[in-house]
């Protein structure tokens, strides 16, 4: 069987800063809930008129160029978001016509912030299978689309963005160890945008409801987090004989500081070895462990030879992790 790697990251996003101090002046809140509530102290909004597909074709750019490849190469092109350029086509499609990848299948997947592992493990076994040789997974988000700015309570949690990586063939130790994908349907009105789909299509009430923005139970959400990230995370230790303490880093989805403290605390790993950026960027859902990843390779904390977890949690709700030898 193959080994799949990931040969290359590139990130993007938006150059609009919206700190926590801008949010107090929309919404009755202040800098100190939100940063100790969350750890978030800004974010990245899109410009008017950017969508998520010029989002993703910044980081795509970059990756691609990392990778020593030409557009024409990809095979397929992965696009995890659940906040499109439009309902169809597929933002991959749109990405694809942009980047001039012209010999690529490409395709959307909705797995909300779990997203870029769902797509990770669809890519591996893509190249497990030696269908497909180069991939290009992008997750990328503009949340701030769907995102309610009166609602205190979830608006100052997300941010736009977009990461990208490019799967191919390993033909050294560096590798895709294992990928787990996980869901449970039960819970999917936790984090949900009511309206704009066959359910609730969009009309005059749904607007004036105010329906297209996205609604949560913050509490009962942050619970499963941490629950379903502490075990998920010893579950693929465990399954690939490895220890928590011979993990070099732990990428986690960027949703909240105190889940990825509980989870860190739970394997025992130093804060030292976890990739933390949420302060500058919020959530931004599928994007955020690819821009954490980027930063990460672009700053030296991941090394060759290395082992690094990357884990996310999403409305769905679903959840996975990724291993990865470096
Ligand atoms: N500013 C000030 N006060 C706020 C606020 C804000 N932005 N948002 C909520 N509050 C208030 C609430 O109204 C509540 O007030 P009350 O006690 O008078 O009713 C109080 O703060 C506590 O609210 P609560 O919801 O219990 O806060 P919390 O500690 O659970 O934090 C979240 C809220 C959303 C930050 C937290 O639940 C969370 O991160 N959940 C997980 C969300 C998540 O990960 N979602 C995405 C998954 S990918």
């Amino acid at each position: 069987m193959n080994k799949a790697k990931i040969i290359s990251t590139g990130s993007y996003v938006p150059e609009n800063i919206v700190t926590n101090r801008q949010l107090e002046k929309k919404v009755d809140t202040s800098d100190e809930w939100i940063f100790e509530r969350t750890g978030i102290r800004e974010r990245r909004i899109a410009l008017k008129g950017q969508a998520a597909s010029d989002l993703a074709y910044e980081a795509s750019k970059s990756a691609v160029k990392k990778a020593g490849i030409k557009a024409k190469d990809l095979d397929m092109i992965i696009v995890a978001t659940v906040t499109g350029d439009m309902q169809f086509p597929s933002t991959a499609c749109i990405l694809q016509d942009r980047l001039g990848a012209s010999n690529a299948a490409a395709f959307d997947i909705g797995a909300a912030c779990s997203g870029f592992i769902y797509g990770l493990s669809i890519a591996e076994n893509f190249i497990k299978s030696g269908a497909r040789e180069k991939i290009l997974l992008v997750g990328v988000e503009a949340l701030s689309r769907y995102t309610d700015w009166e609602d205190r309570t979830t608006c100052v949690l997300f941010g736009d963005g977009a990461g990208a990586a490019i799967i191919g063939l390993s033909t050294d130790d560096s590798c895709i160890i294992a990928t787990d994908i996980q869901s449970d349907g039960s819970m999917w009105d936790y984090i949900h945008v009511p309206a704009g789909g066959s359910r609730k299509p969009c009309s005059k009430e749904t607007v004036d409801k105010r329906l297209h923005f996205i609604r949560m139970k913050g509490n009962e959400t942050f619970k499963v987090a941490v629950k379903t990230l502490e075990s998920i995370a010893l579950e693929t230790l465990e399954k690939n004989k490895l220890k928590p303490s011979q993990l070099s880093l732990l990428i986690p989805h960027q949703a909240n500081l105190r889940i990825i403290q509980a989870t860190a605390k739970r394997l025992g790993l130093p804060m030292e070895k976890v990739m933390i950026n949420i302060e500058k960027y919020g959530n931004t859902s599928a994007a955020s462990i690819p821009i954490a990843l980027d930063e990460a390779v672009n700053t030296g904390r991941v090394r060759s030879g290395d082992y690094i977890l990357l884990e996310a949690f999403g409305a769905g709700l679903t959840w996975g992790s990724a291993l990865i030898k470096w």
